[in-house]
């Protein structure tokens, strides 16, 4: 290979860190060298997380953002970098999930997670967006699409919506970034166990009226090529691979990660 996956001199800021594969990322960018800024709703997840990566010797910080909120966001933004320099990279990645028929789904619910998915990730957009276009100096932005960014699942209809249109967000800022040397991405896994997906687990076996390991088995896994889970592991290498890419040949795409359960 002629690229090295090194991210040695680079800052990262990574959304939702503080659990799942937010977490298991900002694990594996410190271990390739990156300073990592962990920014989660849950301060204390937060701090646990840059505690295990000073622990191991890699550098870290928690920082308390809601990413729904622009003041807390900018706010949180003007910490990291006078704490660990400008963001080359951000990972816009916090995410939760409600599950409910259209006819069932509360307005309030589609509104929270619109604003999660979509308006935090724009506001993260905006606010890494002031180190990267500062003397052009370039950065990458992740967002943390789905499947669900090309597919349809029952009862997902804020969380499929919020999840395709990352996809115009990412191509649109490949277009204006380029200029900038800023490239975009959106990584689409399939299912992963984390928090939460096992929380939609037993969520959807009463929806349906279904076993639990039948909403694994049948629901779940039923279009992967193996019937596995996708790993926090194989994201963060997806995610590794598309921050350490040298130049703008790779940019503005969707990477499917979900044992072949969405095929492009
Ligand atoms: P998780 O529940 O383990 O972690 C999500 C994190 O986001 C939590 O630490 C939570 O505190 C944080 N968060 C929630 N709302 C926030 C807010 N307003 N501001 C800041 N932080 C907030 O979830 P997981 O599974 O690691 O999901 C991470 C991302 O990956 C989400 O965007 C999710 O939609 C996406 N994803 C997950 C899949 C899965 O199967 N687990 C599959 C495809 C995509």
């Amino acid at each position: 290979m002629n690229m090295t996956l090194s991210l040695k001199g680079k800052t990262a800021l990574i959304t939702g860190a503080a659990s799942g594969i937010g977490r298991n990322m900002a694990e594996v960018f410190a271990r390739a060298g990156a300073a990592v800024v962990i920014a989660d709703l849950n301060q204390d997840g937060a701090d646990a997380t840059a505690k295990a990566i000073a622990d191991a010797g890699g550098k870290a910080i928690g920082i308390a953002m809601n990413v729904t909120d622009e003041a807390a966001v900018n706010a949180g933004f003007e910490r990291a970098v006078k704490a660990l320099g400008p963001i080359d990279i951000l990972v816009s990645n916090a995410g939760i999930q409600i599950v409910n028929p259209i006819e069932n789904y509360a307005f309030a619910d589609w509104k929270k997670m619109l604003a999660i998915h979509l308006d935090g990730a724009f506001l993260t957009t905006k606010a890494a967006l002031r180190s990267m276009y500062a003397g052009d100096r370039g950065g990458v932005v992740i967002y943390m699409g789905s499947v669900h960014s090309h597919e349809a699942s029952k009862l997902k209809s804020a969380y499929v919506a919020a999840k395709h249109g990352l996809l115009g967000l990412a191509k649109v800022l490949a277009k204006e970034g380029a200029a900038h040397n800023v490239r975009a991405h959106v990584i689409c896994p399939g299912f992963v166990r984390t928090p939460l997906v096992d929380k939609q687990i037993p969520e959807q076996a009463k929806e349906l009226g279904i076993s639990a390991a039948d909403v694994i088995r049948n629901v779940m896994l039923k279009d992967t090529v193996d019937g596995e889970f996708t790993t926090v592991d194989d994201v963060a290498d997806v995610a590794l691979f598309l921050a350490a890419f040298p130049s703008a040949a790779l940019t503005g795409q969707s990477i499917v990660v979900s044992h072949g359960w969405f095929m492009q």
